[in-house]
């Protein structure tokens, strides 16, 4: 069975991006994957303290925190999703506080010519990135993928990155909406209202996309 860990970085609990989720953890759940699902606004994670301990320790310092429940969770899974909005041009500070966290997985040294990076563990995962945002243009959301980029690289060449980004995203609950109410909301906030059909049937490719990969990814050939 695989092992699927998911964050939610949105604080809509029913914003565009709990749809994104919803779509791909539906397929995982379909497969009998474990899913571990968590809300980065309601978890308690401490900020890095820098402290740089983990360089000796091999873990965060920090343990009272959620970080040792997350931590382990992240490192028992097969496909870690990062959901969330972005917030201009990267994900939400409480999903960063669970990314600093990840230094911890990692041995640093500095070398002459720039910074090696070495993971405790070896990694072969799948990283996930679902991604809601207000942009017509998904290059809004270069920094964030860029970001992931990095991290999968440093923890591994085994480790792929998969992302699915859905955008033109204002109002809670509205890549759900038909192409009428997506009609009726584009003329309420001033976007070409000849976009709204167009875009109620992107939506629903996106939501389909979430499910094919999350049952591509969590997908057991038993034979
Ligand atoms: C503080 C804030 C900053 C935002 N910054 C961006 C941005 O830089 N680029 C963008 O395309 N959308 C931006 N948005 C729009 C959200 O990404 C978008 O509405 C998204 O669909 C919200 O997801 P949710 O419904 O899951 O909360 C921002 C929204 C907020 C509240």
């Amino acid at each position: 069975m695989k092992k699927v860990f998911a964050l939610n970085g949105s604080p809509r609990s029913n914003g565009n991006t709990s749809y994104l989720l919803k779509s791909f953890l539906n397929a995982a759940e379909e497969n009998h994957a474990v899913v571990k699902c968590y809300d980065s606004c309601k978890l308690n994670i401490s900020n890095c303290n820098g402290c740089l301990r983990c360089n000796l320790i091999k873990r965060c310092s920090i343990t009272d925190d959620d970080w040792p429940e997350i931590s382990q969770n992240i490192l028992d899974s097969d496909v870690i999703v990062f959901a969330g909005p972005v917030y201009f041009h990267h994900f939400p500070a409480s999903v960063k506080l669970v990314l600093d966290r990840f230094r911890s997985f990692i041995k640093v040294q500095i070398t002459k010519e720039s910074i090696h990076h070495e993971p405790w563990t070896e990694w072969k995962k799948d990283f996930v990135l679902l991604l809601s945002m207000g942009s017509s243009d998904d290059i809004d959301a270069k920094p964030v993928i860029e970001l992931f980029e990095f991290i999968t690289d440093i923890l591994g060449p085994a480790n792929k990155l998969h992302v699915i980004s859905a955008t033109r995203l204002a109002v809670n609950k509205q890549i759900s909406f038909d192409g009428d109410e997506l009609d009726k909301l584009y003329r309420k906030l001033q976007i070409p209202a000849e976009l709204a059909h167009g875009d109620a049937l992107l939506n629903k490719q996106r939501l389909h996309d979430c499910f094919d990969l999350g049952h591509r990814l969590t997908f057991e050939n038993k034979q």
